[in-house]
């Protein structure tokens, strides 16, 4: 490729480059950070697999262990070192697995312990390294130590949940998110008191003041690392610990309820304790679903020097995409400002999707035929050159897309059928509730995973637990493997990308252009190279005031295939560049 001539139009528009004025961490000196130590977890790239959606191998409609196993080469190929399962454990399924009745046991619809033990195996073997969920803020009601605990006051499992004897009159108001009526406090008459649950009336949060509780957790997370997993991602971490003489909060405290539930007393004292009894003692990886309401408690949790975690995920970001569009202006600030944060010290995630969200193309892209390929591979470039360990969800390599449900009966989703019923009694307002979900309810991201164009898109022979989105006949895995220019050849493209090029993991990250409302660019440098990240959020061809010299650098990838000799990025078109 001729590289001076692939580069003459591009030359053109980004010819006189403004360094962005305004981002002051980098213009200080090019030493490195000190947060670019180097570590495997840093380096991953990992991906979150969804089994019950992934690939069913036994015909029940639910995807299980076996079909992960049977994906092996296809999860390799991709290039991911690490895969994030979400959990597997035995479970009746309220919320799909994260209310656990034995965290020792594998669910019977996934399988058995001998599939995990040879899932794990494969997947070694391969290179790719597991890291579990593990949901310690609440169990399931079916668990052994909530059917002791509530059985009596005097039981020694009592301690093991939050409970306030009805005697002392009603407890103060607690907001549950997934509760019919947003109570988190559910009265049994068995011992005539009420327990606490944050998310649903049978996911009973765990007393984490009880040292017993604590230790039970430790010897669960050792029975997993023992078995050779390498790390956790931590569910809803951040609200394990509270204030147990449960004070009245101000009326109206649940607009805002992270600031009340999240980072409660001595929840340093736990992460620091669970680090020195088991973190420490294997090369594990840990990450947490939330990081409190600052940069400090972020920090907290995840500085080398606290001997915590390795990471933790916020949701500024994720939570800006709105049906109606969102500013790319705002997107560019959230993600330079954390990065700005953690520049020195710590280390970030870096995610737009997970099982708990809409589909990345549809939220911050553009699913219609036209574009949806291209924002896809846009969207996937994005994450694969932030600084900080990218999270990507599974589907979303094919560019998979909302399937848009609009009658409740389709959906799954616990706290959404909760919160219908809650409309319902309440007289809210039903239709526009269904308009919110059909762009943002999470099912959207839980649809099977289209791999052919088979019946069910060839997930199960079944009859699949949710319905598969129509659109599989077109999006789907076998398609684009024939086809170079898929979403899914360009992201094993950008992944290998990564892992030629260190300085996109650790490398400075410098905001370019700040003010542009429809373009992000950013380099990236670390030990002599530096990279260009030039990427259209837009339908329209918009110009970039860059300015570098690009006429001696080199092209890594364009998403359209090559560059063109216009002036201006064509619609969502991304491009990275080795400029040195
Ligand atoms: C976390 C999980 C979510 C689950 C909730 C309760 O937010 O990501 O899927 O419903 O915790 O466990």
């Amino acid at each position: 490729m001729n590289v001076q001539k692939l580069f003459l139009g591009l030359l053109v528009f980004v010819a006189f480059v403004l360094y962005s004025c305004s981002n002051n961490t980098d213009q200080k000196s090019a030493a490195q950070p000190g947060n670019s130590e180097r570590k495997w977890w840093k380096e991953a790239v990992v991906y979150q697999l969804y089994p019950r959606s992934f690939k069913d191998a036994d015909g029940d409609g639910i995807g299980d262990l076996k079909g992960i196993i049977s994906k092996l080469d296809y999860l390799k190929s991709l290039g991911i070192n690490v895969i994030w399962l979400n959990p597997i454990y035995q479970s009746p399924n309220d919320d799909n697995g994260y209310d656990i009745s034995d965290y020792r046991n594998i669910m019977k619809e996934f399988g058995t312990m001998a599939d995990f033990d040879s899932l794990l195996k494969g997947m070694h073997e391969r290179g790719i390294k597991l890291v579990m969920d593990l949901v310690v803020n609440h169990s399931s009601d079916e668990h052994e130590w909530f059917k002791q605990s509530r059985s009596s006051r005097n039981n020694p499992y009592r301690d093991y949940y939050h409970w306030w004897n009805a005697d002392r009159g009603k407890p103060p108001y607690r907001y549950s998110l997934f509760d019919i009526n947003h109570d988190a406090w559910r009265y049994d008459s068995l011992s005539d008191a009420y327990y606490l649950h944050y998310f649903s009336r049978k996911q009973p949060d765990l007393n984490w003041e009880n040292p017993k509780l604590r230790n039970e957790v430790y010897d669960i997370m050792k029975f997993w690392l023992d078995k050779g997993i390498d790390g956790f991602r931590l569910d809803a971490f951040q609200f394990v610990a509270k204030d147990t003489t449960f004070p009245v909060w101000p009326q109206g405290f649940e607009k805002n309820f992270i600031k009340y539930y999240a980072m409660g007393p001595h929840i340093h004292d736990y992460l620091q304790e669970m680090n020195k009894q088991v973190l420490s003692k294997y090369d594990a990886m840990s990450v947490a679903e939330g990081a409190g309401n600052s940069f400090e408690d972020a920090h907290d949790l995840v500085d080398a020097d606290r001997n915590e975690l390795n990471m933790a995920y916020a949701f500024d970001a994720v939570d800006l995409a709105k049906p109606g569009g969102y500013s790319v202006l705002k997107l560019k600030e959230i993600f330079s400002r954390w990065d700005s944060a953690f520049a020195e010290k710590g280390w970030l995630s870096i995610f737009l999707a997970n099982h708990d969200q809409a589909r990345l193309v549809t939220r911050f892209g553009n699913d219609s035929d036209s574009f949806r390929t291209i924002s896809s591979k846009m969207l996937s470039t994005f994450l694969l050159t932030m600084r900080g360990t990218p999270y990507y969800y599974n589907g979303d390599e094919l560019g998979m897309t909302n399937i848009r449900f609009d009658k409740i009966e389709d959906y799954r989703d616990m706290p959404t059928l909760n919160e219908y019923k809650h409309l319902q009694q309440t007289g809210g307002d039903i239709p526009a509730f269904m308009k919110t979900i059909s762009f943002s309810c999470r099912d959207n991201g839980r649809t099977p995973f289209q791999w052919d164009n088979t019946t069910n898109a060839g997930f199960t022979t079944g009859t699949p637990w949710i319905k598969v989105n129509p659109n599989y006949t077109t999006i789907n895995a076998a398609a684009q493997e024939k086809d170079s220019s898929s979403c899914l050849n360009y992201f094993r493209k950008l992944t290998q990308i990564r892992r030629d090029n260190l300085a996109l993991v650790y490398g400075k990250y410098t905001l370019l252009d700040k003010d542009n409302p429809d373009a992000y660019a950013y380099t990236r440098e670390w030990n002599g190279k530096k990279i260009l990240v030039l990427l259209n959020f837009r339908s329209k061809p918009v110009t970039v005031s860059a300015g570098l010299d690009v006429s001696k650098g080199k092209l890594l990838v364009d998403n359209y295939g090559g560059l063109n000799s216009g002036s201006q990025l064509r619609p969502y078109e991304a491009v990275i560049i080795a400029l040195q």
